[in-house]
């Protein structure tokens, strides 16, 4: 699997500089949980409403029920909090890769489970629409199934690699500002 490996290379950094800086707050917690969902909420609709409109990302099984901003948006009311303005994600053009976009978004479902198993043996009681999104529906297995059938030409990793690493550094930014911000409003992050 090129592809899929090329990916996992590349972004491996990137995904442990995010666990990293999420996990500075506790996800347990009503702040930590907030600024979670607020950082996805910057970002998500953003992409999806973007691959919403790409023919490839149409024949990814299933391409509809992997959308999850409505999910995102309804833990955001449960929890009064305001949508967030999206982040400018302009790298999304016709040259982006749906595959490396589609790796990002399908594989945060598995620190999604992992997060929501978290929540599951604390005492929080905290709306999980969104991490809970897909569960059972083996969303990973086929897209793993559908990479493997995607160009893997030198060019189409590199783009692969390129938009993955957009997405990810788009998350580390939305999250970086969002504390930023936070620091300055209230002296504390
Ligand atoms: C505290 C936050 C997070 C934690 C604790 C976490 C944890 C995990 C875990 C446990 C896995 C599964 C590893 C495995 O089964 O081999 C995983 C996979 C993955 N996560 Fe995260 N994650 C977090 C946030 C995110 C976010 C926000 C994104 C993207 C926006 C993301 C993207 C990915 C990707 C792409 C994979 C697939 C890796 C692969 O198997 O190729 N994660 N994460």
């Amino acid at each position: 699997m090129q592809l899929l490996q090329a990916l996992r290379e590349a972004t491996g950094p990137l995904h442990r500089r995010l666990d990293d800086a999420v996990s500075e707050q506790p996800i347990e917690s009503p702040s930590g949980y907030s600024r979670f969902l607020s950082m996805h909420a910057e970002i998500l609709p953003a992409v999806e409403g973007w691959l919403l409109r790409s023919s490839e990302f149409a024949s990814l099984p299933d391409s509809r029920a992997r959308l999850r901003t409505d999910a995102l948006r309804r833990d955001l009311k449960t929890l009064n909090l305001p949508i967030p303005a999206t982040r400018d994600v302009s790298f999304l053009n016709d040259e982006s890769s749906v595959a490396g976009i589609c790796y990002v978004l399908e594989g945060s479902r598995l620190g999604a489970a992992y997060l929501c198993a978290l929540l599951g043996k604390s005492d929080a009681s905290l709306p999980t629409a969104f991490l809970r999104h897909g569960a059972g529906r083996s969303h990973w297995k086929t897209f793993l199934g559908w990479l493997t059938e995607q160009e893997c030409s030198g060019s189409a990793v590199e783009r692969a690699v390129f938009s993955a690493r957009q997405v990810f550094d788009s998350y580390l930014k939305a999250l970086l500002e969002q504390d930023n911000n936070r620091m300055r409003v209230f002296g504390t992050s």
